[in-house]
């Protein structure tokens, strides 16, 4: 199965990130790691399943390098019926009132346009103790498993 592992990052974090879920999967999956920058939501595609991760900036924005893909989703609202996903947050507490509000927008904005979101948004605090791969790697595993019980239902 084709996997998608798009982010939105402002300093390198989220893009390493997909890096480190590709390791983990590329030995199953037919992976594939892009810039929310390069995509075009009216792409996504139904017979790949795609891991969403995004970093949060300013008043709880998504970092510039997904500003482009925030405008294309609501300016061409395409129709994303069929097209499944994941969403893993990287955010820090420190922003308490807006912690990973990034990843939330683009999460709403996926399901608004019918997207189907498999399992729930994985969150990593950068003011806590873990590495962002110790919290997203056991949530990556946990979003497969469902992945395959979903399809074998
Ligand atoms: C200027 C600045 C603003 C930030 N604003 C927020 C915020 O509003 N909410 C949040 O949860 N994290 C915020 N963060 C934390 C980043 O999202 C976090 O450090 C993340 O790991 C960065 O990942 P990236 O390198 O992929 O962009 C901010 C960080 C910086 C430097």
């Amino acid at each position: 199965m084709k996997v998608g592992l798009y982010y939105g990052s402002e300093t390198g974090n989220s893009e390493m990130l997909c890096e480190d879920i590709e390791t983990e999967l590329g030995g199953e999956y037919d992976c594939h790691i892009s810039s929310l920058a390069d995509v075009n939501p009216s792409t996504l595609a139904k017979d790949t399943f795609y891991i969403f991760v995004t970093s949060t900036y300013g008043n709880g924005d998504l970092p510039s390098t997904a500003l482009p893909f925030e405008e294309a989703i609501l300016g061409q609202a395409p129709d994303l019926s069929g097209v499944r996903f994941a969403i893993f947050g990287l955010g820090d507490q420190v922003f308490a009132e807006t912690f990973n509000h990034g990843s939330q927008k683009l999460m709403q904005m996926l399901l608004d346009r019918k997207a189907e979101m498999i399992g729930v948004r994985g969150l990593h605090d950068a003011s806590g103790f873990d590495m962002p791969e110790d919290v997203a790697l056991p949530w990556v595993a946990g979003i497969m498993e469902q992945l395959q019980a979903a399809k074998a239902a």
